[in-house]
């Protein structure tokens, strides 16, 4: 197993420290880019039709040098050999980390605990294709023989942002007649709404619980199950009707699913990077299993890129030093994720439980407070939207927030102009937030425009953009199955390389628990007229109030 380093006790953590303060901290990009016309060619990445430009950064080769050492220093490379290997890197619950092997492709075997998974996961993966096209053949019907025309995922967290965010991104690919739903939240609107819309005999529901104890997707699993039966009456039918997705294969039958309808998850899958693996069915039901494939290939071509390539030329190396260079070096408290696409509407919601359920820890991998800043939020809207709402602070605002503007060259709905509008406003928006306008030039434009000199001292302090404000830009061919598996798989393996640095535990989320545990005792306590004095005065007026007004 690979060192556990404190970052801050490295040299290059002090060099960059120094670095920062010394140099960079009154250093300019346009400056940078004026004295040197090679900036975008030494400080991009291609991987085929993928593009990554992260010229317009506050940083210069000094700046990633020092990021190559601490990654060095901080033993990366072995971390990610430890990965690879199947090593238990998540120690606080002794288990493997081994998502890459979901989408491995190659005819090497793997052991994980002593087991060749190998041909489980492959087997897994057969299933999901002969379902998928069993539904979408006509050989799997509901139970009057109907076929299935809706796919209805149950599942929170993991088990429902990852096969959310892929189908959305991959609608052009949607199976012809088929229709996908999501259940998550346990608030009975979610699935009251979901079933107006639906015919229970074309439906099938996915259970997807990795634990197949989690209280909301029960609890929207059994309310599923109740309208089914209301509709079909028969309780045998169920079986034609749920599949589950599961570790748990006791819980699933119990629950009425046939044990051949369970699509198995491991231990050493986290949840929040289960998509490749049975949490994929629903895609796989949605838009084919030939495009799962493509997308688990596309994610399998990023791992080969990020294993093998050079640190110095490795996406998701590059983007997670950067990030550690904003947030511990210049205090950067919140990154953005905007996609200039609509149909990755949901990347930016995925990839929040992704950086902020693996990073948002504050005890280091040796069990010690850090005394550094870890994960910090992650949001995003697609562009243009955002532009009308929150790019302002972006723009004029005290905080620096480092985004990342995402976008595809080609649109899958090429009408009249929109696309050239769309990358348009996606260029400006990092060109402008780069260069900024000078005073100067905001008195030359109000000259121009016929202001006398006192209205120009009152309105330019309100017009001047200070420019230097850092993002990345990455442009992709068109978002299909192949390409989205490789973007999501670079942000993921950016995650991993923060972690890595921070010296904390990535793979684990303790802090989902206490919020857990505590629901459970005061769930009762909503269910009795008595007055409630276990909790603070807060929580106990909050609860005193419900009951006094609902009861
Ligand atoms: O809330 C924490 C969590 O464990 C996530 O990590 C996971 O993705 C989600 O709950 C769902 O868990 P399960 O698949 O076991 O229902």
């Amino acid at each position: 197993m690979f060192p556990k380093i404190n970052p801050t006790s490295t040299k290059a953590w002090s060099l960059l420290k120094n670095h920062q303060t010394d140099e960079m901290s009154s250093t300019y990009m346009k400056d940078l880019f004026s004295n040197d016309i090679s900036r975008f060619n030494k400080f991009h990445v291609q991987q085929e039709s993928f593009l990554f430009d992260f010229s317009k950064n506050i940083i210069n080769e000094r700046t990633i040098e020092l990021l190559l050492e601490l990654a060095e220093e901080c033993k990366l490379k072995d971390a990610i050999s430890a990965m690879f290997d199947g090593s238990k890197i998540n120690e606080t619950e002794n288990r493997a980390v081994f998502h890459v092997g979901l989408r491995d492709f190659s005819d090497n075997k793997f052991i994980i605990d002593g087991t060749e998974v190998k041909s489980e996961i492959n087997s897994v993966r057969n299933k999901i294709k002969h379902f998928s096209n069993d539904v979408h053949d006509g050989k799997w019907l509901g139970c009057t023989g109907e076929r299935i025309k809706n796919i209805v995922n149950i599942g929170i967290g993991g088990s429902d942002l990852g096969p959310n965010m892929v189908c959305e991104a991959l609608k052009p690919y949607w199976k012809k007649e088929i229709n996908s739903f999501f259940i998550s939240n346990v608030d009975g609107t979610n699935l009251v709404e979901v079933l107006k819309e639906l015919n229970a005999e074309e439906t099938l529901f996915v259970v997807a619980s990795k634990t197949f104890t989690t209280q909301e997707t029960m609890t929207n699993a059994n309310s599923a199950r109740e309208w089914f039966l209301s509709k079909m009456e028969n309780p045998d039918f169920v079986a034609k009707h749920f599949v589950a997705i599961s570790s748990n294969v006791s819980k699933a039958i119990e629950f009425g699913i046939n044990e051949n309808n369970i699509f198995e998850m491991w231990d050493w899958v986290c949840g929040r990077f289960s998509v490749y693996g049975a949490i994929g069915l629903t895609v796989s039901l949605t838009i084919g299993y030939e495009n799962f494939e493509q997308f688990l290939k596309g994610a399998e071509s990023a791992d080969f890129h990020f294993k093998n390539n050079k640190f110095e030329s490795n996406i998701p190396v590059i983007m997670g030093l950067l990030s550690i260079w904003y947030i511990n070096f210049w205090n950067a408290k919140s990154e953005v994720i905007l996609c200039y696409d609509q149909y990755l509407h949901k990347f930016a919601t995925y990839m929040q439980q992704g950086f902020m359920e693996s990073n948002g820890k504050s005890v280091d991998r040796n069990g010690q407070q850090v005394s550094y800043s870890t994960g910090i939020p992650i949001w995003g809207e697609p562009g243009t939207n955002g532009q009308h709402s929150f790019h302002q602070m972006f723009h004029q605002g005290t905080s620096m927030i480092p985004c990342d503007f995402v976008a595809p060259l080609k649109s899958h709905n090429p009408i009249g102009d929109h696309h050239t509008k769309l990358l348009s406003n996606f260029f400006a928006q990092s060109e402008a937030l780069m260069v900024g306008k000078t005073k100067e030039v905001v008195v030359e434009e109000l000259v121009q425009k016929g202001f006398n000199q006192s209205e120009i001292e009152k309105l330019a302090p309100f017009k001047i953009f200070e420019g230097n404000k850092p993002t990345n830009s990455i442009l992709i061919d068109i978002i299909d199955p192949f390409n989205l598996g490789k973007l999501t798989v670079f942000y993921e393996h950016k995650i991993f390389v923060q972690g890595i640095i921070w010296n904390i535990f990535s793979f684990d989320q303790w802090g989902v628990e206490l919020g857990k545990e505590l629901s459970t005792y005061i769930l009762p306590e909503l269910n009795n007229v008595d007055e409630t004095k276990n909790f603070s005065s807060s929580t106990n007026g909050l609860i005193n109030y419900f009951k006094q007004n609902t009861i």
